[in-house]
């Protein structure tokens, strides 16, 4: 059955890999027989995002090298090569954290807290193979990079789905760098999605404060970075702006977010997170692109977002673990006690929190969640939290669905509703005015606990030994021992471990 209580302990151990660069990676991958090279014409207009999304499966898909993209596979093409669905699998993103592939989840997410509070600096150098090629002024051309235009229904082509957009806070000097969803309006503008509740919204309205906001002093990702790949991250400084970037990257894009409402470019819609098409086509802070600088023979890195269920975006399998890993840490930071497990199923990014937990006293679960909402790590994320006990196995859904069946009485407060906190302002489950961050800064989630722990508030019950449930109905390990002893007798094959 599934109540097995999990001990806290990593049962694993890491040899951090630090794969060089992403030609480094994709080389570990083929290794592993974890990449697929497609070398067939493959046209970027809706054809290879419709490719990867079907090819992703729930979390079972390869890797995809497309070599040959149709109008860019020309010798003198300037980038002739896709590579997505690189972090779609826990095999992958186990070997990214340097683990066995075979890591179970769990211990994933137990890494990705500790990696998460490790700090690596990085390192700066004089140059690297991003400067390879410096293209400026008239020679700047987006539309040299075969960005497709993933779906069908989006709002044009996106250059930026999976590449870091690093931005420097103004007053702290504090770098950021985040993933940001960016379209191609013309050959040097592209509109990005910003909220001012996330890093790189900070960072805007700091700008716009003519850097005179007050901010706390922020993590740098590339620290983050450093500590994931055991080694510091070599960065070059930029061309034309004050920021610093992977010396072996790919591709670096340099440009100015307009900050006057003026410059704003028309964007979206695109096919979200959510696995719908969200973010209605409308005026966005735009980049006016001022440099580019690549590696020769450039890989672009893309992915298709919005996972569904049989399709597991990199985003949705990435996010099961960090954040889940964030809001472990989040609830230990807050000081709740007798956490001993957080997940976040793989089929959203994170927006139905796991917690289970060994209570020790009434009001735990609510506490968890309290924590877990006050952080602004819950912005676009842990909209529903559900606890369970420790004898739950928050990985196996069927242990969740009997604690909720049994152990939740919403009339007893075990279902609490947390109004008109701030959210995903793509969440379509939200009215549509209360989407529109143009107006509110942000979206806007009624969020929801599920205490489905056994209630401490209940009185212990005499006939049942002072426990305030009765016992279930499985049997003492002294009976399954007796039982198993004769299973082959019994011809029932050989018996399960106990
Ligand atoms: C493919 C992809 C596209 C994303 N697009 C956006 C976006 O357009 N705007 C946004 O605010 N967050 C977007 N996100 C989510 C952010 O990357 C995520 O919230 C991240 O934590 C932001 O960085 P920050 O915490 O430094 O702000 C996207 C994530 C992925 C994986």
């Amino acid at each position: 059955m599934m109540l097995h209580a999990r001990p806290n302990e990593m049962s694993v151990e890491r040899k951090p890999a630090a794969f060089a660069d992403l030609r480094g990676w994709i080389a570990a991958l083929e290794a592993q027989d974890e990449l697929a090279n497609i070398n067939a014409e493959v046209d970027w207009n809706i054809e290879l995002g419709t490719i990867m999304r079907l090819a992703q499966g729930p979390g079972t898909g390869k890797a995809l090298l497309f070599n040959n993209i149709k109008d860019y596979n020309k010798p003198t093409s300037r980038c002739r090569r896709i590579f997505g669905s690189g972090l779609n699998s826990y095999r992958r993103v186990a070997m990214l954290l340097g683990l066995p592939p075979d890591t179970h989840p769990r211990e994933l997410v137990k890494i990705g807290r500790s990696v998460l509070t490790g700090s690596v600096p990085p390192k700066i150098v004089a140059s690297g193979p991003v400067k390879e090629n410096i293209l400026k002024g008239p020679d700047i051309d987006l539309y040299e990079f075969p960005s497709p235009h993933w779906n069908r229904l989006d709002g044009g082509r996106y250059l930026l789905t999976y590449g870091g957009c690093v931005t420097k806070d103004p007053d702290t000097g504090v770098m950021n760098v985040g993933i940001y969803r960016g379209m191609v309006a013309s050959h040097d503008r592209i509109p990005i999605l910003v909220w001012r509740a996330q890093h790189i919204g900070h960072h805007y309205t700091a700008w716009q404060n003519g850097g005179e906001a007050e901010m706390p002093k922020g993590v740098c990702e590339y620290d983050v970075m450093g500590a994931i790949r055991g080694a510091p991250v070599e960065l070059v400084k930029c061309e034309t702006v004050d920021l610093y970037v992977p010396a072996t990257a790919e591709i670096v894009i340099e440009g100015y977010l307009g900050l006057d409402p003026d410059t704003y470019i028309m964007e979206g819609p695109y096919a979200e997170f959510t696995g719908y098409l969200a973010g209605d086509r409308s005026p966005k802070p735009a980049m006016r692109v001022t440099c580019i600088t690549h590696r020769n023979d450039p890989i672009l890195r893309g992915t298709i977002e919005g996972a569904m269920p049989g399709s597991y975006s990199e985003n949705s399998i990435c996010s099961s673990i960090m954040r889940a890993a964030t809001a472990w840490n989040v609830l230990d930071r807050a000081g709740v006690p007798g956490i001993t497990d957080v997940w976040c199923p793989p089929v959203h990014a994170g927006i139905n929190l796991l917690i289970q937990m060994k209570q020790s006293y009434r009001g735990q679960a609510k506490q968890a969640a309290n924590a877990v909402w006050g952080s602004s790590a819950a912005h676009v994320r842990y909209k529903h939290i559900t606890v369970v006990d420790d004898d739950i196995d928050i990985h196996d859904y069927a242990a969740v669905d009997w604690a909720i069946a049994y152990r939740v009485n919403a009339g007893e407060d075990d279902v609490v509703i947390m109004p008109s906190t701030f959210g995903a302002g793509l969440d379509p489950s939200t009215r549509r005015r209360d989407r529109n961050a143009h107006l509110f800064g942000t979206g806007k989630w009624n969020r929801v606990l599920i205490d489905a722990t056994m209630n401490l508030d209940y009185d212990p019950d005499p006939d049942l030994g002072g426990a305030r449930f009765p016992p279930t109905v499985w049997p003492d390990k002294a009976d399954i021992d007796k039982a198993y002893a004769r299973w082959a007798e019994l011809g029932l094959g050989k018996p399960k471990a106990t």
